[in-house]
């Protein structure tokens, strides 16, 4: 054990810590799952959903894990009853608290064909949620075995906000754990959102409550990303798939050089959103508006698929022996009549940086020119 190394016991493990670490990363990094919603990596913790209390003996009240330094010898115990009656009263108020329908009174059903069947019971118009089976809340009152039901539920106070292209805001899935705030502020440092207002009416506002689209908001999406309910998504995947009906492929973007990870979330053989890889570099899970939202043209029927050849004022299309074959043999042409410096190659600033690697190498292994740069729009 290092000098600096000290320990407590967790549900009666005794594990080692370094001073500055809080209880909860700690029950991490050695397999203890503590729950959180608030709780944004990379970010300070607030405390503000006690999701993840423990009990600490000796302590006069549970203690929130995220916020909590361990301490030398601290005995900790992350899921006693008193532990879990607390966090089922958290989730009970949460759910009452503005339109979190996927779980009501009496149910227990776990199918989405059985939620929409109690949907279409209850009447009106309401919608069912775009983030079921993919919604932190949802998972944790499964976990818990709690419904809703037991305080009778606040209405939603604010209109869902769509007016923009990408995210969708549904005020009365929004569960004010603020992690939207720390992704804009303290991860992507754009400050666009904050808490507005107080009590009963508090809300996420951007730029004095004004509209995404009116405010300092670049759309990066980290806020979607950060969201554990279904109160921000991304617009176009709302109604294209749920949560569940997708698979991953990983991906490094194409927009810029700097190679950053992303999932694709495919139905269909078709992008449906994208997301960023957590904790794997450069991005550690955070993108750009072009790197989230700009996927259509992916499955653009503007597309080229084949390789065209020029003849006069119009493209014919070949095929790929072909196409290479030409530019070869005018290549080649070229440097024996003019010499290589004749010949130039210019690359892109949107592919990846081992594609313009290959670019500088036939440019001065192949043609024998040094003439090789990029050009930001191609
Ligand atoms: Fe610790 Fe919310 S996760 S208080």
């Amino acid at each position: 054990m290092s000098q600096q190394t000290q320990t407590l016991t967790i549900d009666g493990k005794e594990l080692e810590f370094t001073p500055g670490e809080t209880i909860l990363e700690v029950a991490r990094r050695n397999g203890i799952d503590i729950p959180t919603l608030c709780h944004l990596k990379r970010t300070a913790p607030t405390g503000a959903c006690r999701m993840c209390v423990v009990e600490v003996q000796g302590g006069r009240a549970l203690v929130a894990s995220c916020a909590m330094p361990a301490a030398p010898r601290m005995v900790v115990a992350t899921e006693s009853e008193k532990v879990i009656e607390a966090r089922k009263l958290i989730l009970q108020l949460l759910l009452a608290s503005g339109n979190h329908n996927c779980l009501v009174k009496g149910s227990d059903g776990k199918s989405y064909d059985d939620y929409l069947a109690r949907l279409r019971k209850a009447g009106g118009n309401v919608q069912p949620c775009p983030a079921w089976g993919g919604c932190r809340l949802q998972e944790l009152a499964w976990r818990y075995g709690v419904t809703g039901g037991r305080f009778s539920p606040t209405p939603p106070r604010y209109p869902i906000e769509d007016v923009n292209p990408f995210i969708v805001r549904d005020f009365g899935r929004c569960i004010l754990c603020g992690r939207c705030v720390q992704a804009c502020n303290e991860i992507q440092v754009n400050q666009a959102i904050h808490f507005g207002y107080r009590g009963a009416k508090a809300k996420i506002i951007a730029a004095g409550d004004r509209p995404y689209r009116e405010s300092d908001c670049v759309f990066c999406g980290e806020c979607v990303q950060a969201c554990p309910t279904g109160a921000l998504t991304e617009k176009d995947a709302r109604n294209a798939a749920r949560p569940g009906e997708t698979r991953r492929v990983r991906t490094t973007c194409a927009y810029c050089g700097v190679g950053c990870q992303q999932d694709l979330h495919v139905k269909d053989n078709r992008i449906v959103k994208v997301t960023g890889v957590e904790g794997a570099k450069p991005n550690l899970g955070s993108l750009c508006v072009k790197g989230r939202f700009g996927f259509d043209f992916v499955s653009s029927p503007e597309r080229l698929t084949r390789p065209l050849i020029r003849e006069g004022d119009s493209f014919r299309e070949a095929s790929w022996e072909e196409a290479l074959d030409l530019a070869a043999r005018r290549l080649t042409a070229i440097k024996e009549k003019s010499g290589p410096e004749s010949l130039g190659v210019l690359s892109s600033a949107r592919i990846t940086n081992e594609e313009n690697y290959v670019a500088q190498k036939f440019a001065r292994a192949v043609l024998e020119t040094n003439h090789i740069d990029h050009c930001a729009r191609l």
